[in-house]
């Protein structure tokens, strides 16, 4: 309750929160100085700080708040299941809401993934697709094939085999004498276009420099895995479709598995259900986790090919695919997911974002032209521009973030890349009112005198 704490307001939670909290992706001693924004309760977009001061979720809280924060159809399935099975272990026994859930997103892959393997985090579908796709040739006769594929600016999760496939230096440099040693590919970010080069073309450049590994590797290489259109955290950075039609062929040629990792990019965030289907392909397997339960409760999930899944079958538990989490395939989470898929159905909502996504995009059009600003760029309910290294200064990201606050804002930038990935309940008036927050916020800290200030680049953190 606002209010409520005894020691008053926000200063007091944020006290307590730094005497016995370690907070993720910070700096513990910085947050000492800049201590974390206490919150006491969210509403739609909206979050609460404890002295009753708004704060529109510009990111969706690390994008999985698809639909708003205590959304009521969500809450009231979760008050449902709640009452009458939170949990039990997926191994020996099934409830409705996995096996719903597994039929409902099969489904709505036409049935080519028609397995579905759950886990919690997204780091732990990451792990799950690796080992799945290495075991699986290993089974089909192949066990020199054990070598992974991922792309520069990749990110895909933190734990240690996530963070092989990883490539973003301020999460990886720390650990990399732990970690397996992977095939790293060119992004194609299309922001990496030469003088009259278009995105496909970035994209094809990519494509064959993969070709290239692939013709001399493929004998020993398990699975490429790959962000589809949009690798999140090291920036938004954006690519072609191309990419993706080339990279299935690719695989297909050369006996190669294709992990697509939709834990950011699933679930409508780049206006499509899957972001596959705007390529007209299917990965082998495909990672799902942040916005499929709608923000309220971790749950992430392997989605797989019938044939990787048989596989598999055996009478010898040995022989079967052993990867398994205490809480996977939690029912109150998988019960939050398919209110998730109903109200995708019921609200009409990939329609409705392609008109929110104009109507945003609009709103934020005179950053098009702006002289601090380069690259911006959007798709789908992702947006996102870099400011330019002599505008943005030392501490760009900070200075925003804190910036931000004091006019409503929750939002984290990259480095100097800003980047707004809303829930889906924007409407005109409020996509105005957003664009004009983002601008006064770049107004206020992006300034011509910061140049010099930081010649060295600043760690990306989402
Ligand atoms: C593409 C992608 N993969 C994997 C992950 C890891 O998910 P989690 O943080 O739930 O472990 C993330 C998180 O940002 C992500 O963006």
């Amino acid at each position: 309750m606002p209010g409520a704490d005894p020691e008053g307001a926000n200063a007091g939670w944020q006290r307590r929160s730094l005497r016995s909290v370690w907070h993720p992706c910070t700096q513990m001693q910085r947050a000492a100085a800049l201590p974390p924004l206490p919150i006491a309760r969210g509403e739609g977009p909206w979050l609460f700080d404890h002295e009753r001061r708004r704060y529109f979720d510009a990111t969706s809280s690390w994008w999985v708040n698809l639909f708003g924060h205590a959304d009521a159809r969500i809450n009231a399935a979760l008050k449902d299941q709640l009452d009458r099975l939170p949990h039990v272990m997926l191994a020996g026994c099934t409830h409705a809401p996995a096996v719903e859930l597994a039929e409902r997103l099969s489904a709505l892959t036409g049935g080519v993934l028609g397995h579905c393997f759950f886990a919690s985090d997204g780091a732990s579908a990451v792990e799950i697709a690796l080992k799945m796709s290495f075991h699986h040739w290993r089974k089909r006769g192949h066990p020199e094939k054990r070598e992974f594929v991922c792309l520069r600016r990749g990110y895909h999760g933190e734990t240690l085999g996530a963070l092989a496939v990883t490539d973003v230096p301020v999460f990886r440099d720390a650990y990399d004498p732990l970690l397996m040693r992977v095939h790293q590919v060119m992004s194609p970010d299309a922001r990496q276009a030469q003088p009259g080069e278009s995105a496909a073309g970035v994209a094809n450049r990519a494509a064959a420099e993969l070709e290239a590994l692939f013709a001399s590797r493929h004998a020993h290489i398990a699975a490429l895995i790959v962000e589809p259109l949009v690798q999140c955290a090291s920036g938004m950075a954006m690519h072609d479709t191309a990419y993706l039609r080339r990279v299935r062929t690719l695989c297909d040629r050369y006996g190669v598995s294709l992990i697509a990792d939709e834990i950011a990019v699933g679930c409508g965030r780049t206006g499509s259900f899957f972001a596959c289907e705007q390529a007209g392909i299917w990965p082998d397997f495909l990672c799902l986790s942040k916005g499929i339960s709608g923000g309220v409760l971790p749950l992430s999930l392997v989605m797989t090919r019938d044939t990787v899944y048989a596989a598999f079958l055996a009478e010898d538990v040995a022989h079967g695919f052993l990867h398994s989490h205490s809480y996977t395939g939690n029912a109150m989470a998988c019960r939050a997911a398919l209110a998730v898929l109903d109200r995708f159905v019921e609200d009409d909502v990939l329609r409705r974002n392609a008109h929110r996504a104009a109507a945003l995009s609009a709103a934020l059009a005179p950053l098009r032209a702006d002289p601090r600003v380069r690259h911006f760029r959007q798709h789908g309910m992702i947006w996102a521009f870099d400011v330019r290294a002599d505008w943005a200064g030392e501490r760009f990201a900070e200075r925003f973030h804190h910036a931000g606050r004091e006019r409503e804002l929750l939002i984290r930038p990259i480095g100097h890349t800003v980047y707004l990935m809303p829930p889906y309940l924007l409407d005109d008036t409020l996509a105005q009112w957003l664009a004009g927050r983002v601008m006064q916020t770049l107004d206020a800290v992006a300034h011509k005198e910061n140049t010099h200030a930081d010649p060295t680049p600043e760690p990306a953190t989402a």
